[in-house]
């Protein structure tokens, strides 16, 4: 049961990937799992460092985490990438290099994305300023067959996480586990009187 696997997310900038990326390696690492992080934004200041988001750059900063994650899932890692990954036909092309993948879709609605806008992006994008940018004024392929879809406009980020981690046991990705109650476990039962 201990074995890797890739945990893929996919969706637009400020969806959500990262945080719920963040939170399910915390909660993997609690469970004992050796756990890393592929990050969008990250992998693009170092291994994708000069790249630009032409869907040849694009497809090409895809199949770089794709490669690193299956490094990583191949010796025992539960390798977690969290970059936009706009077209299926490589976010597929990377599935089938792995025994193991489980892909996530957060879906959540362009309005709610340019309401939000964290990163101030959408607006510069929706002005012109950004060329190119996803959902806006490039492509973005959604998953056909994702092995989940989370709506980060529709429940709060602890639901999604305790979504994730049930389908997660479901399909055997990892072993069942006590619910975590920060530090305390369900688990004990009884204690004193
Ligand atoms: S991907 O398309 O190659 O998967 P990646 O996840 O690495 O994209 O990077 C996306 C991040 O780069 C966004 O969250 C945003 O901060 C930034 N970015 C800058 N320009 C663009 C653009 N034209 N389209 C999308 N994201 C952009």
């Amino acid at each position: 049961m201990n074995q890797g696997f890739t945990l893929w997310f996919t969706g637009l900038s400020g969806a959500g990937k990262s945080t719920l990326a963040n939170l399910v390696a915390d909660e993997l690492r609690r469970r004992g799992h050796r756990v890393e992080i592929l990050d969008g934004d990250e992998v693009r200041t170092n291994l994708s460092k000069g790249l630009g988001f032409s869907k040849e750059d694009r497809d090409t900063n895809i199949r770089r985490i794709g490669y690193v994650c299956n490094l990583l899932a191949r010796n025992g890692v539960i390798a977690i990438s969290a970059a936009i990954s706009p077209y299926r036909d490589v976010r597929d092309e990377v599935r089938r290099a792995h025994s193991r993948f489980f892909e996530v879709f957060m879906k959540c609605p362009l309005d709610t994305l340019v309401e939000r806008d964290v990163k101030g992006l959408y607006k510069k994008a929706l002005a012109g300023e950004i060329k190119s940018f996803t959902g806006v004024s490039d492509p973005y392929e959604e998953p056909l067959n994702p092995e989940l879809t989370i709506d980060s406009s529709l429940e709060q980020v602890e639901h999604s996480l305790a979504k994730l981690v049930a389908t997660l046991e479901q399909k055997n990705f990892i072993a069942r586990h006590a619910v975590s109650t920060g530090g305390a476990h369900k688990i004990s039962a009884g204690g004193s009187r």
